[in-house]
């Protein structure tokens, strides 16, 4: 296959990660006979630096254009004082939009050798492989009115879902659980907001076209709660873009890191795979940072993105075998270990891949 990607490394240790990342994919792209055509464009506070809009229109173009986009994370300090619209985060909020990657997919494993690095006990943890399925381009990040009034001392944020929107992330939702362990937990606030109520319906109709699939409804204080105290629990997660936030980065830390969380934000155009994670300001520039994330976006970019479901499946074989083999980043690392750097990890998982 011929592939137009787009590598949008960002800020902090979106560099690193998307160095990484690109070096697996060249990897693979060498041993399955694909070739790859890698464009870079500047993102977030890397392209606010340099003058541009936190989203230059170039950037927008070349995603629009490309077959799949791989992101490393957005966010720096330096813009903190400024208005949402006008910080690095715009950016990629303005992107998800424009892409219209409406179901973002957030998998959270326990990976082998990982059972002792999270804060759960290990018997907790074991068996954990669980997806947030995120709506991802509604709700409150993008609900009209919204601003600061203009005495200064209120400010509005709109949460506000159509069927529609509901209804095709379910679909996806869905259709997954279909194909896995046929268990999906819609994660709402129905006792308390009106739109959660409207969630809550829309979903349990679209249940009635997926028979296999048994829907509960959950929460999302009690989902919180229920994902600390049994993970394993869980197949498919389906919920709000706000509440998919918030569990996913729980669920990150209840594997072991938030650095091991990959994504895939999914529509009908092309596909936008990045970590989870930000861009961690306190490990940039420091070769410290979990590859993980970044490397399993690259198997999800492969997989959803391209259709290459051999290819991606061999990605996540490679981390495993690295993993097994004792290799450890420090996030990961138990106390009184040698981790290693981002880069030494990223040469034993494209080592594995070569094997
Ligand atoms: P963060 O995800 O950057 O970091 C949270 C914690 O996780 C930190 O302790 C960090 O050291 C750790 N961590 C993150 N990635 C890691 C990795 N790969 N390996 C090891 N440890 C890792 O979140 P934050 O500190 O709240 O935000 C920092 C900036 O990133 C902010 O500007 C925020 O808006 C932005 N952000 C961007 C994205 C994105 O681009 N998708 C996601 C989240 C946050
Ligand atoms: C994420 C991030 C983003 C979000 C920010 C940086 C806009 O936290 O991808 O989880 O809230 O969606
Ligand atoms: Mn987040």
């Amino acid at each position: 296959m011929n592939a137009q990607i787009v590598l949008l490394p960002g800020d902090g240790i979106g560099p690193e990660v998307v160095a990484a990342a690109t070096r697996v994919l060249t990897r693979v792209g060498d041993a399955f006979g694909h070739r790859w055509t890698f464009t870079s464009r500047l993102i977030g506070g890397a392209a606010l630096h340099a003058g541009h809009p936190p989203l230059p229109p170039d950037t927008l173009e070349a995603c629009k254009n490309a077959q799949a986009v791989l992101l490393g994370a957005v966010g720096d300090r330096a813009f903190d004082g400024r208005l949402p619209s006008e910080r690095p985060e715009a950016a990629l909020l303005s992107l998800r939009s424009h892409l219209g990657v409406y179901a973002n997919l957030r998998p959270a494993r326990a990976w082998p050798g990982l059972l002792d690095s999270g804060p759960l006990k290990a018997h907790v943890l074991a068996g954990t492989d669980l997806i947030v399925v995120r709506e991802l381009t509604g709700g409150l990040y993008y609900g009209q009115p919204r601003g600061l009034e203009a005495d200064g001392t209120s400010a509005v944020n709109t949460l506000r879902y159509s069927q529609m929107e509901i209804e095709r992330v379910s679909r996806v939702a869905f259709k997954l659980a279909a194909s896995r362990r046929k268990r999906l937990v819609s994660v709402d606030k129905a006792n308390v907001l009106e739109v959660s109520q409207l969630w809550r319906r829309v979903v349990t109709a679209v249940a009635a076209d997926y028979p296999d699939v048994v829907l509960t409804h959950e929460f999302v204080d009690a989902a919180a709660m229920k994902l600390t105290l049994a993970p394993a629990s869980f197949d498919v997660m389906l919920m709000e873009n706000m509440f998919g936030d918030i569990l996913s980065d729980e669920a990150g830390a209840v594997c072991g890191s938030l650095g091991l969380l990959p994504s895939a934000s999914l529509g009908d155009g092309p596909g936008l795979f990045e970590p989870v994670h930000g861009s961690a300001p306190d490990l940039a520039g420091k070769d410290v940072a979990n590859p993980i994330g970044a490397i399993a976006s690259v198997s999800m970019l492969l997989s959803d993105g391209l259709g290459l479901k051999t290819e991606g499946a061999a990605v996540i074989a490679a981390i495993e075998r690295t993993l097994e083999a004792g290799h450890r980043t420090p996030d990961i690392a138990p106390a009184g270990t040698s981790p290693i750097g981002t880069t030494a990890f990223t040469d034993a998982v494209v080592a594995e891949l070569s094997k």
